[in-house]
């Protein structure tokens, strides 16, 4: 069945909208190579914008769970597969480019990926996704039977924080993005597990969002503390700047902030317990 249907096969205009919106980074990357807008070195820049897109849609990929909850939106949850494998169809693109950028020298990506630890890391999300990917069909989910099929697919969080290693070694100065989609994953993670606890209040939430925009700040001065010397505490103070510009820690509380304007129109589409009747020939 095409992927924008639904399991009735009629067209499902979510599914639809959102397979159209997984091609447009790859055909904006592709657009901007054709352009020459990719000099003087295309095939780096086109590497580098697949591996961000890549991870950009796998932590969408995360995201449907909780966005599904949050506001009460079912039908979400029949686009993660898409999405997922989306997500691995970047990569997949991401380590082609790799091998052309190495002249298609299958020895040379082969050492460079053993010797280097952000390659290696790299590579072993690549096989986890990729195995993750083959085995998303529903043929799969039977022949594993869902508890195994739930435990294998459950590495997906591991191999999330792998990428996300992969992407904070590679990165040179600045790590705004990759800090940003740590404090998300850490923000999804909180997530689920203050599901797990059945604590959905919005002091939980606040607490949540408090939480992640802290981590994110913390790993954002312990990153720059580590690689350049940098005073922690004055990567920290920056955040209270009023004169800086929005910092990675803000993005991520504001993320998290949005999910308060969400639950409220969540709680408006959730069903409604029925009211009982007061009155009527019965109560007499
Ligand atoms: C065998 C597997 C992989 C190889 C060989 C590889 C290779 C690379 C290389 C060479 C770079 C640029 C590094 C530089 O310029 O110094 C890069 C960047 C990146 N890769 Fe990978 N990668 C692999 C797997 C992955 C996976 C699984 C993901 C995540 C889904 C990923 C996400 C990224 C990201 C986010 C960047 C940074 C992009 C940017 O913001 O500039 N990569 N990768």
């Amino acid at each position: 069945m095409p992927p924008w249907t639904d399991r009735k096969g009629r067209l499902a205009p979510l599914k639809l909208a959102i397979f159209i919106g997984l091609f447009l980074p790859g055909l904006w990357v592709a657009w901007q190579w054709w352009q020459g807008d990719l000099a003087p070195k295309p095939v780096t820049e086109a590497l580098h914008q697949t591996g961000a897109w890549s991870l950009r849609i796998l932590l969408a990929s995360l995201a449907v769970t909780p966005l599904r909850t949050v506001a009460h939106w079912p039908r979400l949850v029949d686009t993660r597969r898409m999405i997922g494998v989306g997500a691995l169809a970047y990569v997949l693109i991401h380590f082609a480019l790799y091998i052309y950028d190495q002249s298609g020298d299958l020895v040379r990506v082969a050492s460079e990926i053993a010797l280097r630890f952000y390659l290696t890391i790299g590579f072993v999300a690549l096989v986890g996704l990729t195995a993750l990917g083959i085995t998303s069909t529903d043929g799969w989910v039977a022949r594993l039977g869902s508890l195994r099929w739930n435990k294998l697919h459950r590495t997906i969080y591991w191999l999330t924080i792998f990428c996300l290693v992969h992407s904070f070694l590679q990165s040179k100065v600045d790590v705004s993005e990759p800090v940003i989609q740590a404090g998300v994953f850490v923000l999804l993670m909180g997530w689920r597990s203050l599901q797990a606890r059945n604590l959905r209040g919005p002091l939980a939430m606040a607490g949540l969002a408090c939480a992640s925009a802290l981590g994110a700040a913390l790993l954002e001065a312990g990153w720059y503390a580590g690689k350049t010397g940098v005073d922690a505490s004055r990567v920290l103070a920056a955040n209270l700047d009023p004169d800086m510009a929005m910092r990675p820690a803000s993005w991520v509380f504001l993320i998290a902030v949005a999910l308060v304007p969400l639950r409220l129109l969540g709680q408006k589409r959730a069903p409604q317990p029925r009211a009982r009747k007061v009155g009527g020939p019965r109560a007499a």
